[in-house]
């Protein structure tokens, strides 16, 4: 938990940009409703629990139970949880009161869990606005549209055609966060870098675990010890696999085999719940065959150029074009594509070799904010989504801005059914070579990813340390290991 000062002013910071929204006794309330207990198969067996991130970002306490409202007229805000009694005392043991964690938040008033609701029916009755933000858990989703009388699909999705009360999340709202949220503070980037920290120990552990004859499953456990010993566990599901073409593995049955590659992406929380995200992409027996350091070395050059680009007032929608052009004429040196390649960008030939964005927007959740919004989070108002393979998935277009943290996170995969699929279709023709891609069916998939910060004049890597990612460093790594 950072210093109480840092969510005054975060709130303080909200209450500003909402007052630009509708005059003074117009505006409403903004409520937050953080996560409960999950149950995982019985009440009392829950999943570990993880705070609604919104609310962690304004009122810090990452416990269950507890939701918050900010008078957008009055500027007064209430911490509303329940107080233990004597039951809970016996099996959690005693807990601070919710007075005193309001004051810990610099927050004047707290109140109980059941008055939250009373609150919000007081308000909706004399016709106040209620903001609330997309939920995303189906208990959230429960409570809220119950709470202003909407529908649950209503309630996940934002909108500024509020016709009947507080019907959709709010757009005003939404995008406050947003705009709040996409550019970290100092402490924000401390964590970032401590969960990145987190990170290299669990891709070092998983380097040296990569033996012939060790399980997958046997390295996910050692990365994911790692990042519970250190924080507080893994940022997402690890994808772990030797089957790398398939962008999101989490199949870890396989045996380590010399002369297959292994994808590992996976990264860490730091104990506030700052995430990490590194990819790299490791031979299986310590050495890559020619042909695998052939394509390995295209990613590896166009995650540096990703990195040589990225600097305020540039849009990484601009990167990620400039990353496929690179890719597709490197591609084109060992023939598997053919003809120019600004046709070929255009035409979204690179979508076949990288069906994926080069990148999100990451910090308290992973892909940060997703559950708001991935067009409203990812892009500028001025920018529209393409529809194309691949630049159709890019998570984080906008155009830089210091402070913001990124993934930088090319790969080349070559996905038999896909190029199947385009050949029978006659997409990519006169571009792609599909006869010497057959040679490729076997081959799985590359990629590698870094966490970025751009900063005033370019941008920096997060974490202190750099894991391997040169074909002749990972190689130099794994025969020291
Ligand atoms: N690193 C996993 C993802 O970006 O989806």
């Amino acid at each position: 938990m950072f210093d109480k000062n840092i969510y005054v002013s975060r709130r303080n910071t909200l209450l500003g940009l909402m007052k630009q929204t509708a005059p003074e006794g117009q505006r409403g309330l903004a409520i937050f409703l953080g996560n409960n207990d999950a149950p995982q198969n019985y009440r009392g067996n829950d999943y570990k629990f993880r705070q609604e991130s919104s609310f962690l970002y304004y009122w810090g306490v990452d416990e269950p139970g507890f939701a918050a409202v900010l008078d957008l007229d009055s500027g007064e805000e209430c911490l509303y949880g329940n107080d233990v009694d004597i039951d809970d005392i016996i099996w959690m043991g005693p807990q601070p009161s919710v007075a005193s964690k309001a004051a810990r938040i610099g927050s004047a008033r707290s109140a109980s869990f059941a008055a939250f609701a009373t609150d919000i029916i007081k308000a909706k009755e004399k016709g106040r606005r209620i903001h609330f933000l997309p939920t995303s858990r189906y208990y959230n989703t429960m409570v809220i549209s119950g709470l202003v009388g909407s529908t649950p699909e209503n309630v996940r999705k934002a909108s500024s055609q509020d016709i009947s009360g507080s019907e959709y999340a709010s757009l005003e709202l939404t995008k406050a966060v947003i705009s709040m949220r996409l550019i970290k503070e100092k402490c924000e980037i401390e964590e970032i870098d401590k969960a990145c920290e987190i990170g290299y120990l669990m891709h070092t552990a998983a380097r040296k675990a990569c033996k012939p004859g060790v399980r997958e499953q046997d390295i996910v456990g050692i990365m994911e010890g790692v990042t519970i010993s250190k924080g507080w566990g893994v940022s997402f599901a690890t994808i772990l696999s030797q089957n790398g073409e398939t962008l999101h593995n989490h199949m870890h049955h396989q045996i380590i085999t010399p002369g297959r590659l292994l994808v590992i992406d996976a990264g860490a929380e730091s104990n506030t719940h700052y995430a990490s995200d590194f990819t790299r992409t490791l031979p299986c027996g310590g050495k890559f065959t020619s042909r695998q350091c052939e394509i390995y070395d295209i990613v590896a050059s166009c995650n540096e150029l990703a990195y040589n680009l990225a600097k305020p007032g540039t849009s990484y929608r601009d990167v990620h074009i400039s990353v496929a052009a690179h890719m597709l004429e490197s591609l084109k040196g060992l023939g598997l594509v053919k003809g120019s390649v600004n046709d070929m960008v255009n035409e979204g030939i690179a979508g076949l070799f990288m069906p994926h964005g080069l990148g999100h927007n990451m910090g308290i959740d992973v892909h940060d904010m997703e559950d708001l919004g991935e067009n409203l989070v990812g892009y500028d108002d001025d920018q529209t989504r393409s529809r194309q393979l691949g630049l159709g998935s890019l998570r984080m277009a906008r155009m830089l801005r210091p402070g913001h943290v990124i993934t930088d996170e090319p790969g080349i995969y070559f996905i038999p059914a896909l190029i199947e699929k385009w050949k029978k279709e006659g997409t990519g023709k006169g571009f792609v070579n599909f006869s010497r891609l057959e040679e490729y069916y076997d081959f799985g998939g590359i990629r590698l990813e870094d966490d970025l910060l751009i900063t005033e004049d370019g941008c920096r890597r997060l974490g202190s340390r750099r894991l391997p990612i040169l074909s002749s460093d990972v190689e130099a790594a794994m025969a020291g290991e």
